[in-house]
């Protein structure tokens, strides 16, 4: 069903109040393109939404907004060491991690607790402490806008990059994702680099991914504010990567800087850091802020206004430009 002017509050993370002209979730692959093609009849913009938590609107949306709501969970088959499991995009993201973890099968717990669906994930190849989508996607199915024709890509075909993907370079804006099949092991060894995992299951009785899944439950909500009482999309800006000249630089005037490797040559800074000692973390502007204890994350209280928080963030980016001579890309798609 069609609905016009409706309100996007409750389907996006930052709780922004702007409307959609026309508004659809379809569940079943074939209602997908039957949407599509009507709006190709009216002639109007299409955006596909998935939970809402990567997105900042800083407008109402001249066009139609369209939430697949696909959300069949299945074993699609099954060997001695794997397991493949397949989604509709509209499913939830952590409801496929809990139901993966439950069962035993491993590679997606260290990215529990993850707001969003299942059909946005592969779009900036979520990441979180040590994990990464890109890791255990086994192909993404999905159709093209403009013809409807239907695609299926491997994961080499889906070009992942650290929060990327063709997704969100080729074909942005182009494609609509309908399903994702994971390749999950069946006899699971943890992840544990990412050093408060280690400090969490010292004090637990087993080590296992449900263990590691109830730690970064732990430290994601000591760590990220709930949107569901502070509006925000998670990290706003990527931890920006640059040449080892410009780190090493940075490192000579900030001993105590993290630095992590990149691809050859270069190195991954924590933009946390340079938002900190930039001066930003806990600051307050209106109705918008940064975080006070995960500066990586812009926050946005009652009545805040997209353009508001676009506005601290571009604060952001100049002054950790002046100081730092780094430039920080948001993660956070802006429409
Ligand atoms: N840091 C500070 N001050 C702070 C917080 C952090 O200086 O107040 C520095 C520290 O040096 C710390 C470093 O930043 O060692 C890294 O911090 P953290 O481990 O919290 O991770 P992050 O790099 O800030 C990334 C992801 C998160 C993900 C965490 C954990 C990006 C853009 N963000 O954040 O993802 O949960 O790692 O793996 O890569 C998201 O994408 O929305 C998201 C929350």
């Amino acid at each position: 069903m069609w609905l016009e002017n409706h309100n996007l509050k409750k389907y996006n993370t930052f709780g922004f109040d702007v409307s959609a002209r026309y508004f659809v979730e379809p569940d079943s692959v074939v209602d997908v393109k039957k949407a599509v093609a009507e709006a190709h009849r009216l002639k109007v913009p299409i955006f596909v939404l998935g939970g809402g938590s990567n997105v900042l609107f800083t407008k109402n949306i001249d066009g139609i907004v369209v939430k697949p709501a696909m959300k069949d969970l299945d074993v699609l088959k099954r060997s001695e060491t794997q397991v493949w499991v397949t989604v509709g995009a509209g499913v939830v993201w952590d409801h496929l991690v809990e139901w993966c973890v439950a069962n035993n099968w491993g590679g997606l717990e260290n990215l529990s607790h993850i707001p969003g669906t299942a059909g946005a994930a592969p779009v900036q190849n979520i990441g979180a402490y040590g994990a990464e989508i890109k890791d255990v996607v086994q192909s993404v199915e999905g159709f093209y806008l403009e013809t409807l024709e239907s695609f299926t890509f491997s994961r080499s075909e889906c070009a992942f990059g650290y929060r990327s993907s063709i997704f969100k370079t080729d074909l942005y804006g182009k494609v609509i994702i309908t399903r994702v099949t994971f390749a999950l092991s069946a006899t699971p060894r943890i992840e544990t680099r990412y050093g408060q995992i280690e400090e969490y299951l010292k004090n637990q009785p087993d080590r296992s991914i449900q263990s590691v899944r109830r730690a970064i439950i732990s430290i994601r909500t000591q760590k990220l504010p709930d949107p569901e009482k502070m509006g925000n999309a998670g990290s706003f800006f990527k931890n920006p990567v640059v040449p080892e000249s410009v780190a090493l630089h940075i490192k000579e005037s900030y001993p105590q800087i993290p630095l992590y490797e990149s691809e050859s040559g270069y190195y991954k800074l924590p933009a946390a850091f340079l938002i900190e000692k930039a001066g930003w973390k806990g600051v307050r502007r209106g109705d918008v802020g940064v975080h006070t204890d995960q500066p990586l994350v812009l926050v946005a209280f009652t009545g805040a206004t997209g353009a508001q928080i676009v506005s601290l963030s571009q604060e952001i980016q100049e002054s950790v430009k002046d100081q730092f001579g780094v430039w920080l890309e948001p993660e956070v798609n802006i429409l």
